[in-house]
């Protein structure tokens, strides 16, 4: 069955303990996006805000690392309660293995993020260290933008590759998911849906999640 992590980054700031509460009744993962405004231009929030949210979680924090040098920060999050972690292959560069490394060595489930211009296969050298690949469809940064429609063909491409050597790595796809393209992106091989307004800007955000769940 599909996972559905809603990203908190379209919930609302003053009154965090409720959405927050929200997902741990409906959703998988609290998907956590931080932003350090040189990675993206934008700027999330931080240490405390995950700190905090970690004190009420009962589903484990998925954080999504848009900073530059990932690698200086894992520790952090490590010791902010983060059972996921994942950066961007755009951020860590060739010191993309030792992250991964990192990551799993501190306990925590290492993925790789890439933004819809990089192909799939830059991801191939990785595929057997991680639990996780992220395909972005939209340019991270900012939530509420569109869909980006390539995004089925390269969950496909990176389905195939994973099923060749039969690995055990889920897809999971962040931006402009909702329950319209939900169901598209589960058959192409998705099995992480991240969901920002989708979900929050829902009249009904516990049946937005569950709508997300339609197996095919
Ligand atoms: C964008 C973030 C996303 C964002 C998704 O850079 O990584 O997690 O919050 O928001 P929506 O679902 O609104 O595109
Ligand atoms: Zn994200």
């Amino acid at each position: 069955m599909v996972k559905i992590a809603p990203s908190l980054l379209s919930a609302d700031f003053l009154h965090l303990e409720k959405d927050v509460k929200m997902c741990c009744d409906n959703a998988d993962f609290l998907h956590l996006d931080i932003m350090d405004g040189v990675f993206v231009p934008n700027i999330s929030y931080g240490f405390p805000v995950v700190e905090a949210i970690s004190e009420i979680a009962t589903i484990p924090m998925d954080v999504h690392l848009m900073i530059a040098d990932p690698g200086k920060y894992i520790s952090r999050f490590a010791k902010c309660g983060a059972k996921m972690v994942s950066f961007h292959l755009e951020a860590a560069g060739e010191k993309t293995q030792e992250v991964i490394d990192l990551i799993r060595y501190l306990g925590m489930s290492p993925g790789v993020v890439i933004n819809p211009d990089l192909p799939v296969s830059s991801l191939y050298p990785y595929l057997e260290s991680v639990d996780y690949v992220l395909l972005m469809s939209v340019f991270a940064g900012f939530g509420g933008q569109k869909f980006i429609e390539d995004t089925y063909e390269r969950v496909r491409t990176l389905k195939d590759e994973i099923d060749r050597r039969r690995l055990d790595v889920e897809i999971e796809v962040d931006g402009g998911v909702s329950p319209s393209n939900a169901p598209a992106l589960i058959k192409a091989g998705a099995s992480i849906l991240v969901a920002g307004s989708s979900v929050f800007k829902s009249e009904d955000p516990a049946a937005t999640i569950e709508a997300m769940r339609q197996i095919i």
